[in-house]
């Protein structure tokens, strides 16, 4: 038997109604905040992450779905492709080559999926979807506005409380920026001269290439060594520090509460300045909502323009996990279902059911070789609230028995006023 993909999964209704929920309620949030869709490309040149997410991280380093892609024809180079593992990259690659700072701030959100090849587990997949916004600009246009950083996190506690989602932690970080990030990883380096030889391969070899790396460790022997370490907090510049107390003021202001956590660093190397993660304690192990920061110097590592921003993703996997709505109370039941009977009532049951569905009413048809008790049955079964009994009589005389499926109350309605009657009470 083929089956999907390890790390993969299929969704089924009703859990996918769970999924139109959270996005459609992530897109009246959107839209509140003035956030506007962009979709990119779900493959880019695996250049861009290696750029842009950083070839010590462990999303570049052991988790990208990558191959060469050989040209069509000599028009058609051949280059190195990826699956992206996050969106953040390709929303800057964007934004660089459509020259979007001609429209000042951008606030661009996106919902899509994302494939790193990790180990599977609850809450982790291959494939898995993440649900981002990003806001970048120049900063003449308020792109490095605290303003800006407190917007976000407003919008992602708002977000989480419409859905229903409570328990939620805010965990709040600066990471500094490449100022102050040169003295700290100085500091550390320094730190982990006697320490690196004690801990794991991967750990000795980020103590050399890229320390801040090292917080990534997930090696539980290795953890009371990462506790003695110094932390960023200690190594903010003036800029940095103040920025981060604005953050942190409008945050209070507004009423998110949040917890500092200077051991938080993200496993991105784009980050700068103000870092956060939403944890959820019913998750387990893989216990991040979603993640997100600052990236000032994003778009300069690409060869852009300086355009500081500051984004977020959620995953949507985690997020629809941690939802109490039960899926069989979002997913929509029939309103009507047309049991035709006799023959040639298959024709008039289709008639009917266009215009109904026209109207919005949510219609499921029969046929007309079916018994009446079958279609009453079934009827029931699916959960539509009214049977509409289509026979050579009712097609006469345009007016339908109606039959409430809860109460079995029974009643004639004509043609026209059908739409209105069925829906009424829905
Ligand atoms: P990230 O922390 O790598 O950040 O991913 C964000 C969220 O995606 C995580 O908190 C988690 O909920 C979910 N996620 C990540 N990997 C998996 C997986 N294998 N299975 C299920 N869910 C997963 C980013 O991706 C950044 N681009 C966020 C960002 C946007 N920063 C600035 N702008």
């Amino acid at each position: 038997m083929i089956k999907a993909p390890r790390g993969t999964r299929d969704l089924l209704p009703p859990d996918t109604a769970r999924w139109n929920f959270v996005e459609a309620a992530a897109r009246d949030v959107f839209r509140a905040y003035n956030f506007h869709e962009i979709r990119t490309p779900i493959f880019e040149s695996t250049e861009l992450f290696a750029r842009g997410v950083g070839e010590d991280t462990d999303i570049v380093s052991k988790e990208m779905f990558t191959w060469e892609d050989r040209g069509r024809a000599e028009s058609d180079r051949g280059q190195s492709l990826t699956l992206r593992p996050e969106n953040t990259a390709g929303v800057v690659r964007a934004y660089i080559e459509h020259k979007l700072w001609d429209r000042g701030l951008n606030k661009l959100f996106y919902i899509g999926p994302q494939f790193r090849r990790e180990r599977p587990q609850k809450g982790r997949y291959r494939q898995f979807f993440q649900i981002g916004a990003e806001i970048l600009g120049p900063s003449a246009a308020g792109s490095e506005s605290p303003t800006r950083d407190a917007e976000i996190l407003e919008l992602l506690a708002t977000f989480l409380d419409r859905i229903g989602i409570t328990g939620w932690t805010l965990e709040l970080n600066s990471v500094g920026c490449p100022n102050d990030r040169a003295t700290y990883n100085e500091a550390l380096r320094k730190a982990l001269g006697p320490l690196a030889p004690k801990m794991c391969v991967d750990c000795q070899r980020r103590a050399v290439t890229n320390p801040l790396r090292v917080f990534d460790c997930k090696v539980p022997e290795d953890q009371p060594i990462i506790e003695t370490l110094p932390r960023i907090s200690q190594y903010l510049d003036e800029p940095c520090r103040k920025h981060f107390e604005e953050v942190q003021s409008i945050l209070k202001a507004v009423g998110v509460p949040y917890k500092l956590n200077d051991r938080l660093v993200r496993g991105l190397d784009y980050y700068t300045r103000t870092a956060f993660e939403f944890t959820h304690g019913a998750l387990g192990a893989q216990n991040a909502i979603l993640g997100g920061g600052r990236y000032d110097g994003l778009s300069e590592s690409l060869e852009g323009p300086p355009a500081p921003g500051i984004g977020f993703a959620i995953g949507e996997d985690r997020l629809v996990m941690s939802l109490n709505e039960a899926a069989e109370n979002l997913q929509k039941k029939p309103d009507v279902y047309i049991a035709a009977l006799g023959s040639g009532m298959n024709i008039e049951a289709a008639r009917l059911a266009r215009e109904l569905r026209r109207q919005d009413v949510i219609t499921e048809l029969g046929d007309e070789n079916f018994r009446l008790k079958k279609s009453l049955e079934t009827a029931s079964k699916i959960g539509a609230r009214y049977a509409l009994i289509l026979g050579e009589n009712e097609v006469k005389s345009q007016t339908f028995a109606v039959k409430n499926l809860a109460t079995g109350e029974q009643v004639s309605v004509p043609r026209a006023d059908l739409p209105k009657r069925i829906k009424a009470d829905s």
